[in-house]
């Protein structure tokens, strides 16, 4: 098969783990891909996931699902990075990004080499710093390298608002900037509930929500892989929705706004660094960063996350 053979629906898998393989089930539910290659180290693990998967084809949609090499990411719309050592417990994400960078020296110049023409969307953590390596390592403009970024921070962060005014999480409109990690950034002064923002919100509909209650929030979003990293071992449901999510917008040419890691220029004082901000994506990848009527110390937030970034790239000697 040459390597130009386009396959528009085509979603490749590299790392067939937790988040890898919750991610090609959540795929294979939503029937957005006609075809899903999973590729690992260990192929036989590969070779699992996607019989098992195979059996629930014909109670979803029709899906080719195999596990295959990097030759197979040839003509895929989007491939999807999932591999690499996760946190253990007490681990920072940060800590992970020597060890997966060499992993990603690896693996990013042969999906390239098979497939100079498609996306890559990361998940490997630290995911900032990850994409940026990608990026470079990859050669493509930056507008085919997106990182998952802070689309589950958000996440969470909705689903908390969500559980403290008793609506439904997707009335809740709510944004986590900055690094997918520690020194993520809520941005308060924009969340809203039907249109009004959460202290209108709450005079007007009799809820308290003085600071404590929204520290204690975004604390709980902040640190959510942490408690569960320590309860279950790992974080794979959450994230593999997200990247579904993601390929939605991509696959279907959306223009959805996301938060999603993407290469930043100096707009808030730190460029040449990859972080999240709420971002239009669609078929060709990232369209445009949206500008954001930020509070002041959102900005000096959004700054320190990303000097601490800039910083762990710079570690990198990329
Ligand atoms: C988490 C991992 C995906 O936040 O970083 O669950």
């Amino acid at each position: 098969m040459s390597h130009q053979t386009h396959h528009p629906r085509r979603v490749a898998v590299v790392g067939a783990g937790n988040v890898g393989a919750s991610f090609a089930y959540g795929l294979l539910l939503s029937g957005l891909a006609s075809e899903i290659v999973l590729i690992d180290a260990n192929h036989a693990k590969a070779e699992g996931e996607a019989m098992d998967l195979n059996h629930a084809v014909p109670l979803a949609h029709p899906t080719r699902v195999f596990a295959g090499s990097y030759a197979d990411c040839a003509g895929a719309a989007v491939t999807v990075i999932t591999a690499g050592s996760a946190q253990r417990p007490g681990e920072t994400r940060l800590d992970l990004v020597q060890r997966n960078a060499q992993i990603f020296q690896q693996i990013i110049p042969q999906v390239v080499a098979a497939n100079p023409n498609g996306l890559l969307l990361i998940a490997t953590n630290p995911v900032d710093v990850l994409s940026y390596a990608a990026w470079k390592f990859s050669g493509l403009p930056s507008q085919r390298v997106i990182g998952s970024g802070t689309i589950l921070d958000t996440a969470r962060f909705r689903y908390l608002l969500s559980q403290r005014f008793d609506v439904d999480p997707r009335s809740v409109h709510a944004f986590i900037i900055g690094e997918h990690g520690d020194s993520e950034v809520p941005v308060w002064s924009l969340a809203n509930i039907a249109g009004m923002r959460l202290p209108v919100y709450c005079s007007s509909n009799g809820f308290e929500c003085g600071l404590d209650t929204l520290d204690e929030i975004f604390a709980q979003t902040r640190d959510a892989a942490y408690h569960i990293i320590e309860r279950k071992g790992a974080t794979y449901y959450a994230i593999a929705t997200g990247l579904v999510r993601i390929v939605e917008a991509i696959l279907r040419d959306q223009g959805s706004v996301l938060s999603v890691s993407s290469l930043q220029d100096d707009t808030y004082g730190v460029g040449d660094v990859y972080f999240s901000l709420p971002t239009v994506l669609d078929a060709a990848g990232v369209n445009h960063v949206i500008r954001l009527d930020l509070a002041e110390d959102e900005i000096a937030g959004l700054q320190r996350s990303a000097r601490i970034l800039r910083q762990t790239i710079e570690s990198l000697k990329l």
